[in-house]
């Protein structure tokens, strides 16, 4: 209650814990939209733009008093497990990590009782969620992507005929794709087709586009202030109304 006062009363920014944050490309969306953002990898990012935490994201999610401190959550589980890509790897005979974490992430973020954001790729158990492409924002790359969230939000319609040819940024660098051509020819291509200016590409192969969660937290943040507003019409409602309404029972017992 009084956190989320203070948020309003001294325009301090909503703050986002993001989990599974690699390099930052949601992150950097999320900050866009508008909030201050933490984010928490098992591997070191050096490259990573904001405050981070080296760190296992299921511990951090048991850390109740922590996650207080935020005002919504955001995670991107290992997809490997359903990745559309895992079959083209599995015959490369390059390895996949089994992992899927999104079932344990799902329950703790419900618990946490914060707005939450889940990502993944097309084919993962997401429940109910909106897809998300790069030509929607005149982005280079398709890299379609899901958005579970336990607020409503909402996705934008594809452009792939405006797009054209899409960039690949999968795989490796100047790479044949099956579809004919190559995947992008240079670092600078694929970071410009992302929107991404900061990382290398074995960051930029496994990273969100900053325009997705730019758009979605935007939506995030207007879903807290509403939240906000709603809280203090209704205390303010309680403050007047509500003390009349005790004042008026304890006359009607007497
Ligand atoms: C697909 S990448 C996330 C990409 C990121 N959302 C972006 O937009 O740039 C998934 C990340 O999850 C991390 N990861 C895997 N298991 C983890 C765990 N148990 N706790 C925290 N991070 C984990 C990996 O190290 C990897 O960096």
């Amino acid at each position: 209650m009084f956190r989320r006062r203070y948020r309003v009363y001294s325009a301090r920014m909503p703050k986002l814990l993001d989990l599974y944050c690699k390099a930052g490309g949601a992150s950097m969306g999320y900050h866009e939209a508008g909030f201050e953002v933490v984010g928490v990898d098992i591997k070191r990012q050096k490259r990573y733009p904001f405050e981070f935490i080296q760190a296992d994201a299921l511990d951090v999610l048991r850390d109740t008093a922590f996650l207080r401190s935020f005002d919504a959550i955001a995670a991107s589980p290992p997809c490997q497990t359903h990745s559309r890509t895992k079959h083209l790897r599995d015959a490369q005979g390059k390895t996949t990590a089994k992992v899927d974490l999104i079932p344990q992430t799902r329950a703790a973020l419900i618990a946490s009782g914060l707005p939450y954001v889940i990502e993944n790729v097309p084919g993962a158990p997401l429940l109910d969620p909106v897809v998300m492409c790069g030509s929607s924002f005149g982005l280079m790359v398709r890299r379609h992507r899901l958005f579970e969230s336990n607020i409503p939000l909402s996705g934008l319609p594809c452009a792939h005929k405006a797009q054209g040819r899409p960039v690949g940024v999968y795989g490796s660098m100047r790479d044949e794709i099956p579809q004919g051509g190559k995947t992008a020819e240079s670092i600078d291509q694929a970071r410009a087709a992302m929107g991404i200016d900061w990382m290398i590409w074995g960051e930029l192969v496994e990273a969100i586009p900053p325009a997705y969660t730019r758009h979605l937290g935007q939506q995030l943040i207007r879903s807290l202030e509403d939240e906000d507003r709603t809280r203090d019409a209704r205390s303010s409602h309680d403050q007047s109304g509500g003390s009349q309404r005790v004042l008026g029972g304890v006359g009607a017992s007497r």
